[in-house]
């Protein structure tokens, strides 16, 4: 049986990265195969491109370019192979991220995001995405509290993450089936809670 594809969303400092362990251990403690992984990135060139997306000033379309060309060879290389095999697929950002970073960051019209998603994935579509949502001043904070250096996103104004949120819940309201806000506001046990229902969902 063909495995599962599930990614998770959200703007910088929502706490997407540390729910993206629990789930896997959920997934994994049902005896269902896992593989992580992110975007950029997830194989040698995706990495690659994910260094010099995260900290090259340049144009919007370029942006959108590289990131959709790090999602092709990731869908080729790991994630459509693991999926055939049976795998369950995490992947921390997935496609919805570039509607809402570089449409709703930068100014991307969504008609070229739409194009090249049909031309990268037209068949495929992951089958449940969880969207952390937290007040902007909360992610903010997480961020600056951090012990990481700043990439070029993470050094953005609060008006490009304030356009950014709105375009994730735009994406959420016209892909309700599929997109699930999680208010990452809350403590990590009721973010755990509801995380848990979803995937009994999903599993059975
Ligand atoms: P992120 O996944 O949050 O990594 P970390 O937790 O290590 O900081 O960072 C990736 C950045 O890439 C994030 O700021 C959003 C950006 N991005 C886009 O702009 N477009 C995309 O399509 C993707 C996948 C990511």
């Amino acid at each position: 049986m063909r495995g599962k594809f599930i990614t998770l969303e959200g703007i910088d400092g929502a706490g997407k990265s540390s729910h993206l362990v629990f789930i896997a251990e959920q997934l994994r403690a049902r005896h269902i195969e896992v593989i992580t992984t992110r975007e950029p990135g997830g194989t040698p060139l995706g990495e690659a491109l994910r260094g010099i997306v995260l900290n090259e000033p340049m144009h919007p379309e370029t942006e959108a370019l590289l990131v959709f060309a790090s999602r092709r060879e990731h869908l080729a290389k790991v994630i459509e192979p693991a999926l055939e095999r049976g795998e369950w697929v995490i992947s921390d950002r997935f496609t919805d991220s570039t509607y809402a970073y570089q449409c709703g960051g930068r100014g991307l019209s969504e008609n070229r995001a739409a194009i090249l998603e049909e031309w990268v994935h037209g068949h495929l579509q992951p089958n449940i995405t969880f969207l952390f949502d937290a007040p902007l001043a909360v992610a903010r904070e997480r961020l600056e509290n951090g012990t990481l250096e700043l990439d070029k996103f993470e050094r953005e104004q609060n008006e490009f993450f304030s356009s950014v949120q709105s375009a994730y819940l735009k994406r959420a309201a016209e892909f309700p089936a599929r997109i699930k806000v999680i208010d990452s506001a809350r403590t990590l046990d009721e973010i755990r809670a509801e995380l848990g229902q979803l995937l009994v969902a999903l599993v059975s």
